[in-house]
């Protein structure tokens, strides 16, 4: 899947605007600035296709890329927890959020990016019941893993693997990654090939 060209398809605002239903769907989802436009990139393979930045915030609508001739198309979704973005702003992209998970028959897994500094937050809690509500299986992402030393992360895997343990949404794995210094990409794109393959 990830050995084929990949190009953006389009960006969505409210639900009468999605792609027309096909592929199986990825999404990745998690609090503004974790990394998921970066994680796209790196797992793709191109650079430039889902954009990143600093400033958190990025992304503000639902961002769909395919593969050619690949079965498979990622959303890129609009981060969580932004403190500065306008309130009415941030129910708009909840209701979407919440609409797409519900309503998309053929998104086969979340992404929920967790930055490995931080580790898991209220709001990630509240992004989980909103998942668990919508019956999406999803699978933590531990992004950034660069920045904390190897024994901190198997801790915090450890840890995070409980935390999920309750949940009935929650997929029984955790990977962690590394845009910056590719790390953990094999891995993630792996679970990908099986996921879609199976
Ligand atoms: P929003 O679109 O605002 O929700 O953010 P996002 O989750 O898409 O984050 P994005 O990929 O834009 O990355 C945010 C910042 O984190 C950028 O400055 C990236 O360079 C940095 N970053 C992303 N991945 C990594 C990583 O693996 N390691 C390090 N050190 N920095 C990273
Ligand atoms: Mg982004």
């Amino acid at each position: 899947l990830f050995a084929k060209r990949w190009d953006f398809l389009t960006s969505v605002t409210d639900m009468a605007n999605l792609p027309d239903i096909g592929d199986t769907e990825i999404a990745f989802a998690g609090r503004s600035n974790v990394g998921k436009s970066s994680l796209i990139n790196a797992l793709t393979g191109r650079k430039g296709l889902a954009r990143t930045s600093s400033t958190p915030g990025r992304t503000q609508m639902l961002n769909f890329f395919s593969a050619d001739e690949a079965p498979l198309t990622i959303v890129d979704m609009p981060g969580y927890g932004y403190a500065q973005a306008p309130k009415e702003l941030v129910e708009a992209w909840t209701n979407l959020v919440f609409a797409y998970l519900r309503g998309r028959p053929t998104l086969r897994r979340v992404f929920l990016l967790i930055d490995s500094r931080h580790g898991i937050k209220p709001i990630d809690l509240q992004a989980m019941a909103l998942l668990d509500k919508a019956a999406v299986i999803y699978q933590v992402v531990l992004t950034k893993s660069d920045k904390i030393k190897p024994p901190a992360l198997t801790r915090l895997k450890e840890e995070t693997l409980a935390n999920l343990s309750k949940r009935p949404a929650a997929f029984p794995a955790i990977i962690a990654t590394s845009s910056e210094k590719v790390n953990g990409i094999e891995e993630l794109r792996a679970e990908i090939n099986h996921l879609v393959l199976n």
